[in-house]
């Protein structure tokens, strides 16, 4: 099984597989307590059977396994270099503990009406089909059991200081590029909607807050890296223009003393009716 049914491709990644691992764990770690406190007010408590949708190289999955020390985790992906990723990085847990399943979020092949928690983590914007894979997750969820999932929406990413100016114009080209590859960058606005439509009850939704001033710059750092933007250039998505703009920019933003930046993640729940 590939990645094809994703707009998210790991081994085709222009910032290299190395660095794009570093982003992930960034990305993943710099928010997480408030994403862990988020989860508990949405119902996640230790001793429930977890699945996590697109769990890739495993930083969350590490932290739920520390979090819910008496848990059953399933880390499920499609993509099978991050699926090792993760259990070359989780090889000192139990296999009583974590199961890994090399699947896709449209048909997992799980049982039905197992799980009490999903947590499905920056994969519905990769997604073509979201509502399928949605309606996957409520079929292995048991009754009163809960998804949420934590994504990004473009039209409100977030902020950063020394403003670069461009990047609202390159996050517009991103948004359409990863339309046209099935996925969807603007997915949070839709998330209620998208929970309802796929016969989830008792919808719920909040916003997380990751600060440079709270978490540090080093991952913010990494989100702006110029060397993701390169394959855009090279398959002509940004212009040279805008690519050597945001490269200045991000220069000015790297050597200020002042630079500061916050970014967004939206997380909705829904529960599967009794
Ligand atoms: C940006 S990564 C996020 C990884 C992790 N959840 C996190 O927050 O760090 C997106 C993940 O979703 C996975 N993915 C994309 N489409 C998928 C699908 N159809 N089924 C299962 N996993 C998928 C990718 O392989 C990748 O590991």
């Amino acid at each position: 099984m590939n990645a094809r049914n994703s707009a998210y491709n790991f081994q085709n990644v222009t910032n290299g597989t190395e660095a794009e691992l570093l982003r992930l764990q960034e990305q993943a770690l710099m928010g997480w307590d408030k994403e862990y406190r988020t989860l508990k007010q949405f119902g996640l408590e230790d001793g429930m059977k977890v699945l996590e949708v697109g769990a890739g190289p495993g930083f969350v999955t590490g932290q739920l396994l520390d979090h819910l020390p008496h848990s059953e985790i399933t880390a499920l992906d499609i993509d099978d270099a991050l699926l090792e990723e993760a259990k070359h990085r989780l090889r000192h847990i139990p296999e009583s503990r974590i199961k890994f399943t090399h699947a896709s979020a449209y048909e997992t092949g799980l049982p039905d009406h197992y799980y009490d928690f999903v947590v499905a983590r920056l994969i519905f914007l990769h997604l073509h089909n979201p509502l399928q894979a949605a309606a996957e997750i409520r079929r292995v969820l048991k009754p009163g059991g809960k998804l949420v999932i934590i994504d990004i929406d473009d039209g409100v990413f977030g902020a950063i200081e020394p403003e670069i100016e461009v990047i609202p114009s390159i996050i517009k080209k991103l948004v359409q590029q990863q339309a046209s590859r099935g996925g969807n960058r603007n997915i949070g606005r839709s998330l209620p909607r998208l929970l309802s439509s796929s016969g989830y009850t008792d919808i719920d939704m909040d916003a997380i807050i990751q600060h440079s001033d709270l978490h540090g710059l080093a991952g913010f750092k990494r989100q702006f890296d110029i060397n993701r933007f390169t394959g855009f250039l090279n398959k002509g998505i940004i212009t040279e223009n805008e690519y050597d703009e945001l490269k200045q920019s991000y220069e000015n933003f790297d050597r200020s003393p002042d630079a500061h930046a916050m970014m967004l993640f939206f997380m909705a729940c829904g529960t599967k009716p009794l």
